[in-house]
This record gives structure tokens, C-alpha cells and sequence, in this order.
């Protein structure tokens, strides 16, 4: 049957979950403490309803019932993540046999139901020892982050063909340096920049020790939380503010990962307020020569960018203001049940501009979701009945089939996420999941849009 939305041949669809979000187990099979697990103990408060990571959905259990859940809705491709205080306690030296063998079990089993592993090395979860000696601002973690990469790569690459380096490298460089979101809650400017400048670094080794392998059609990637920057106005300053915005948080993880180096804007703006980062001088050709291979975008929300009334701002003397308050902007879009916009076009905007101005590099939606407050109040019949959901992919995914049309380079979509998860310091607060997790009994439904989903993936389309 034609469909008015066909997708091309062997698109992945699928969803990603990332190990703390899900796993569980935190205190079991030899894990370490990650910096999650540390915050928590320290301020329990900070977390919605002072629910932490040490259970979460379960998965480390559970994990066979999860991937036969993922078949039965249609996934021919599911993203997770390692913990990387999982497999290595203290993020250096000896590697943990149980956690081997549960990478291992989760591989095996995912490929045994024709879902295609697609692996990421780092989720916001620094091992809480490396941290201790100051994680992404030291050097030194950035060689051990490139050690545990290759010892991923040899331990699971033997099936394991698409790899990511890291998911949303910004996150933790705004929540941890800048915006006091996570742990080490520091709000300075200089030290986000070199935490920044040092993620990029870590990738590129990481993607220099994947080119020393060879890992048979295998492909080394990064995921983005690319969002498109529109000034709030036409005035001058939203403008410009716009484009710093852009700057900082888009392109500087892009132009480094795509086109192997940094925007000359950005260094320009940096150096002018003194902000450079301490580098050595063969930085610049190792990030020059590790491009990737393959793209994944991350999309919820656009940014929607005011200039600063108030300068400076302590974190930071030139950063832009932005709102992700969008109820006084008559006309937008919203998603009422959390309070973000929904802005379906945004998508389409990302991957022409990765067309028109990245080589049209290979890529996917790796995620896109709608989060949702007390969701049990849809459920009806025993089922979550989330319509609202169907119509969020709907919308997104017809943008991107346009996109599509016009040539761009995309491959698949995924959904953030599998089954509703712990969301850091919003623990089970917003749900986003295809299939509905009871907290107290770990006990899973499908949503509405979980059928829908396999009609959609089984068809290719809609
Ligand atoms: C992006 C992150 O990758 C994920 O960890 C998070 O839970 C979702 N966004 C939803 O906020």
C-alpha cells in the first residue's frame, strides 16, 4: 500500500534510553558510583519527590522482557548506553566481568530479535572518582575517557556497528558549569568552556583509537541536541543574540565533530573576553583529522533567543537570554502537559542546514519526544491513551520526510524514549515513554502510541 509518508528503504526506527535512566542496579554487579549516584546521597532534595538513581526502570533485570517488548513494537534498532562506572568501578583500570557479561546478554539478546545496537560511550554519568579529581576540567580524564572507549570497541565491536561518543556533550557543560542543573553544580563561564573544549578533545581521541581498529562496517558518531536559535524579535540585538546562542550551542560541538574545528566567531568572541581554554598546540590538527561518520540529532524544542536587559551576567559576561517559557509568545505551539513549545518545523530546519552547510552528512533523529505530567490521567482501559503523542511524531515526522525529499541525508528516528525512565533531577516527573513504567511494581504497559509506532515502522510509513 502507498502511503502519503513513505520513508526510505531500511530507516531506522527505533527509541534510546541511556544506563543511568534505566538500568537500575546502582549498588549492584560490581558497579561503581557515578556522579548521579554521589549528588543524590549529597541532596536528596534536589530530585522531584527525592526519587534517585539507584533503581530507576529496572532494565539490568529486566532486560529480556524490555527487548522483546522492543520487537513487539516494530524496533529494528534501539540506542543505549554503557555506564561507564559499570564496567570500569572508578573509571580507570580493572574491567568489571559482570558488567561485561550484561553489555554482552543485552547485545546478544537485541540481536537475536533483529534490533540493531546502537551503542553511546557517555550520558551525562562520569564515574564519581574521576570526577573527584576534577572530571572533564583535567587532561588526564580525557586520555581514561579514550581508554574506556577502546575497551568498549574491543570488548563489544565484534557486533556492535554504530557507536556514538557521547549524547548531548553541551548538557552537562551548561547543567554542571553554568546553570546549576547537575552535579558539580559550578556556575562559571571559563571552567563550562574548558569542560567543553576538553569533551571535544576526549571525542576525538575517542574517534582516533575507532580508526585504529578495524571494526567491519562500523561507523563512529556523535549525538547533538542541535537547537535551531530564532531571535525572540527583529531588533538587532535578538539577532546577534541569536547567533552567539547558535554559536555556543550548536556549533561548537558541530563544526568541531563535522568539519574538524571551531567556528572562528566563536574563538574570536571567547578570546576577546578572555575565555579561551588552555590547549596544546596538536589539539588543533587531532581535532582536524577525527571527523565522523555518522550524525545524530536530538530535537524537542527551538530556542527562542532575547538579548540581555541586565550585563553582565555572572556566569558569563556576553551570554545571551533566552526563554523556555514560551506562553507570552502568542501563536506558538504548545505542549501544555510539560511547558515546552512544539515547533515540528524545526527538524526540517536542522537537517537542511547539516545539507546545505555539513556536507549533508549522514544522520538521524537518535531523539525526539514529548514529556508529559501525571499521564495516568489518560489511561483508560487499562492503557495510556496518548494521542497527543501519536500527533507530536506525526508532525515531526512529516517534516522530516520533507526533508527527505529535498535530499537530505537522513537515515532514521528514533523516539526518546523506549519506557518511561528517571530523568535526573526530574526523576519520573515528565513521561516520554512508548510503554508506561509502574514505579512501585516496575510493572510495563504499551501505550496508545506504541501501536500505533509498529504500524508505522513495520510499514515504513504512514
Ligand atoms: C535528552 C537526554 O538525552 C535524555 O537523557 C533526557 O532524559 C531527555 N532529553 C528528556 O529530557
Amino acid at each position: 500500500m502507498a502511503h502519503a509518508y513513505s520513508f526510505p528503504k531500511d530507516f531506522w526506527w527505533g527509541s534510546a534510553v541511556s544506563a543511568t535512566q534505566i538500568e537500575g542496579a546502582a549498588n549492584e554487579g560490581g558497579k561503581g558510583k557515578n556522579i548521579w549516584d554521589h549528588w543524590y546521597e549529597l541532596e536528596p532534595n534536589r530530585f522531584f519527590e527525592e526519587v534517585g538513581p539507584s533503581a530507576t526502570s529496572d532494565f539490568y533485570h529486566r532486560y529480556q522482557d524490555d527487548i522483546a517488548l522492543m520487537k513487539a513494537i516494530g524496533h529494528n534498532s534501539f540506542r543505549f548506553s554503557i555506564s561507564w562506572s559499570r564496567l570500569i568501578p572508578g573509571g580507570e583500570g580493572e574491567v568489571n566481568k559482570e558488567a561485561v557479561a550484561f553489555y554482552n546478554n543485552v547485545i546478544d539478546e537485541l540481536i537475536a530479535n533483529g534490533i540493531e545496537p546502537f551503542v553511546n560511550l557517555f550520558h551525562f554519568d562520569m564515574p564519581f572518582e574521576l570526577q573527584e579529581k576534577g572530571g572533564w576540567e583535567n587532561r588526564e580524564v580525557v586520555e581514561l575517557y579514550a581508554q574506556y572507549a577502546a575497551t568498549c570497541y574491543d570488548l563489544f565491536g565484534d557486533r556492535v556497528k554504530k557507536w556514538f561518543t557521547f549524547n548531548e556533550p553541551i548538557v552537562p557543560v551548561e547543567g554542571g558549569y553554568l546553570y546549576d542543573f547537575h552535579y558539580p553544580n559550578i556556575v562559571d563561564a571559563r571552567r563550562a568552556f574548558q569542560v567543553a573544549y576538553h569533551t571535544v578533545l576526549a571525542h576525538a581521541l575517542a574517534v582516533a583509537a575507532f580508526r585504529t581498529r578495524s571494526i567491519e562496517d562500523g561507523k563512529i558518531g556523535i549525538i547533538l541536541n542541535l537547537t535551531p536559535s530564532y531571535p525572540r524579535s527583529d531588533h538587532l540585538g535578538d539577532q546577534k543574540a541569536a547567533a552567539i546562542a547558535d554559536l555556543f550551542f550548536n556549533r561548537s560541538f558541530l563544526d568541531a565533530v563535522v568539519l574538524g574545528s571551531f567556528p572562528k566567531e566563536l574563538v574570536a568572541l571567547l578570546d576577546e573576553y578572555g575565555q579561551l581554554p588552555t590547549y596544546e598546540k596538536e589539539d588543533v590538527a587531532l581535532i582536524n583529522a577525527q571527523r565522523i561518520d555518522l550524525l545524530g540529532v536530538n530535537y524537542y524544542q527551538p530556542r527562542r533567543v532575547k538579548a540581555k536587559e541586565h550585563l553582565p551576567n555572572p556566569a558569563s559576561p556576553f551570554m545571551p537570554e533566552w526563554f523556555f517559557d514560551h506562553y507570552d509568545m502568542p501563536g506558538r505551539k504548545m505542549n501544555h502537559y510539560r511547558g515546552w513549545e512544539i515547533y515540528e518545523k524545526g527538524i526540517y530546519d536542522i537537517m537542511v542546514n547539516l545539507k546545505d552547510n555539513y556536507g549533508n552528512i549522514e544522520s538521524f533523529v537518535s531523539e525526539n519526544g514529548m514529556g508529559v505530567q501525571n499521564e495516568e490521567r489518560f489511561m483508560e482501559n487499562g492503557q495510556i491513551q496518548d494521542k497527543y503523542r501519536i500527533e507530536f511524531i506525526k508532525g515531526h515526522l512529516k517534516w522530516l520526510h520533507q526533508a527527505i525529499q529535498e535530499g537530505c541525508n537522513v537515515r532514521g528516528y528514533h523516539l526518546w524514549t523506549f519506557m518511561d525512565n528517571w530523568s535526573w533531577t526530574n526523576a519520573y516527573k515528565n513521561r516520554y515513554g512508548f510503554i508506561s513504567v509502574d514505579v512501585q511494581t516496575q510493572k510495563r504497559t504499551p501505550k496508545k502510541s506504541a501501536e500505533w509506532i509498529k504500524a508505522v515502522s513495520q510499514q515504513n510509513g504512514f
